[in-house]
């Protein structure tokens, strides 16, 4: 299973909060892993990208319906969240357009997939993959959100960089496995999904 692409939280018919996550990164992991045999699951937010050959995908706009999605896919061996879910949404959706004289809107928190994920017992992944999309001091944020979420691994990317992270072919990570973190060197998003999805069935033999 792995999620990809940014959700869609709406505030009215016509407007929402969201993100500049393509997705890339996530197809492109959810292709490798298809490429090397393993049955592949795509739920994916809004994207342009076109879908990876051999990938069962399920589209979905708002973090809700990625949660709902992802209870519907378990059980799974593998789950990689990519995906760069809107921490929170609108309290009250609107019907109608909202008009320019309303500046407040209150925000709820959205579930955490990864974390639901990695506590869940009855039907954990084997493996359970995180991303950790920083601007700053990357390694330790990541590390403390690995702490936190429950993850086997947190592969950290830093997205204050226009070469690499969110809109670019490229990427580079850090695959933080317990003490060990394991570089990939800035490259494509293709080669970089390659190496991350190697290692994960690497980690299975
Ligand atoms: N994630 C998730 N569900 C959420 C929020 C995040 O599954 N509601 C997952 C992402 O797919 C990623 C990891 O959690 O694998 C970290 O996401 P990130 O956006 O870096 O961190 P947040 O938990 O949103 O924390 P913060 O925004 O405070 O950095």
């Amino acid at each position: 299973l792995v999620t990809a692409g940014p959700t869609k939280e709406y505030i009215d018919p016509i407007r929402f909060i969201s993100n500049n996550s393509s997705g890339r990164q996530g197809y492109e992991i959810a292709n490798s892993l298809a490429k090397f045999g393993i049955q592949t699951t795509l739920i994916s937010g809004p994207s342009t990208l076109k879908k990876p050959e051999n990938v069962n995908i399920v589209k979905v706009e708002t973090a809700k319906e990625m949660y709902e999605e992802t209870i519907k896919a378990l059980p799974v061996d593998i789950a990689v969240c990519t995906a760069a879910v809107t921490d929170f949404r609108p309290e009250k959706y609107e019907k109608e357009k909202i008009k320019k004289n309303i500046l407040n809107i209150n925000l709820k928190q959205n579930i955490d997939i990864l974390e639901f994920l990695s506590k869940n017992n009855s039907q954990r992944p084997k493996l359970v993959v995180g991303f950790a999309a920083e601007t700053s001091n990357i390694l330790k944020n990541a590390k403390e959100k690995k702490n936190r979420k429950h993850c086997d691994w947190i592969i950290a990317n830093d997205v204050s960089k226009k070469e690499i992270g969110f809109g670019s072919e490229y990427n580079k990570v850090s695959i933080i496995n317990g003490d060990q973190i394991e570089i990939i060197e800035k490259n494509l998003k293709s080669n970089v999904a390659n190496k991350i999805a190697k290692k994960i069935i690497d980690s299975f033999a």
